[in-house]
């Protein structure tokens, strides 16, 4: 049974990669539509390359009385449409690429501009029981998927921007339903080279997954811990390899190996 009723949910990406969609960020937004789409939900991706967007100046204009809650770029830049979407939308994907070890720049250029919408002045406590302010529910609280991708194999390239998200979904009441990282992207080719994916198949059940964590998020409103494990999954076809990538002597013998051949 669907969740929604079909053709109800709207979800939108936000995809933060400074290729837009040309992108691997863009690749992975769409595997994620095609699944949400077979289950009738209405996609859109907001490519925020394409799109107008300030860097907040914090002038705190938006936190005086006069001027509350309306940014000073308020009809000069996209960031209202793109608010105005959100506010329509039942889901979020926040989708970037790893910029030396966080979101890219794009993505945080625009999320800083949510500071505009809270008022500051206006203390409350979040529904985990943290301190905070005013906040615009009906842009910041909306459930969200974080989905990220990088070119290194190591898990802690995206543990900034996998801790990033949880305390804003703590601060901003805004429910995680999943989190889909996919690494080794220049590896496998970005989605665009059949050859290389013939080298590391296990990269296809990963799309798979991610095309299943779409209908998922239509039927169920969020996607299950093991479709965010396939999604997720290491795609190097070497055994215990998940494992194996935490030792050291076993990347130091992977490297001269690689530097041999
Ligand atoms: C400025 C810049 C910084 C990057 N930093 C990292 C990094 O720290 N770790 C990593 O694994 N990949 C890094 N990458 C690679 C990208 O995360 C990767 O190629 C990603 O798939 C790009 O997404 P896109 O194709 O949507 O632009 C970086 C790429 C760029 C352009």
């Amino acid at each position: 049974m669907c969740f929604y009723p079909k053709g109800m949910m709207k979800i939108i990406a936000i995809n933060g990669s400074h290729t837009g969609k040309r992108g691997y960020t863009h690749f992975l937004i769409e595997k994620l539509f095609n699944g949400a789409k077979q289950e009738g939900a209405e996609c859109e991706e907001i490519t925020l390359a394409k799109l107008k967007i300030n860097i907040c100046k914090g002038c705190s204009v938006c936190n005086t009385e006069k001027h509350l809650l309306k940014c000073i770029y308020e009809e000069k830049d996209d960031v209202t449409m793109i608010f105005n979407k959100m506010r329509e939308a039942d889901i979020i994907i926040y989708a970037t690429p790893i910029y030396v070890f966080n979101m890219s720049g794009l993505m945080k250029v625009f999320l800083d501009r949510m500071n505009a919408t809270g008022n500051s002045e206006d203390f409350k406590l979040s529904e985990s029981g943290l301190f905070f302010h005013h906040i615009s529910r009906d842009i910041c609280s909306k459930p969200f998927v974080t989905l990220i991708c990088h070119d290194n194999f190591e898990n802690e390239m995206s543990k900034n921007v996998v801790s990033y998200f949880r305390t804003f979904s703590k601060f901003m009441d805004a429910p995680q339903i999943g989190t889909i990282i996919r690494r080794l992207g220049k590896l496998t080719g970005y989605g665009k080279d059949s050859e290389k994916e013939k080298q590391y198949p296990k990269i296809l059940e990963s799309y798979k997954a991610i095309e299943f964590a779409g209908k998922e998020l239509v039927t169920k409103g969020k996607i299950s811990k093991k479709t965010q494990k396939t999604a997720s999954r290491d795609i190097i076809p070497i055994p215990f390899f998940s494992i194996l990538k935490n030792f050291k002597a076993f990347k130091k013998k992977a490297l001269e190996k690689l530097k041999t051949e």
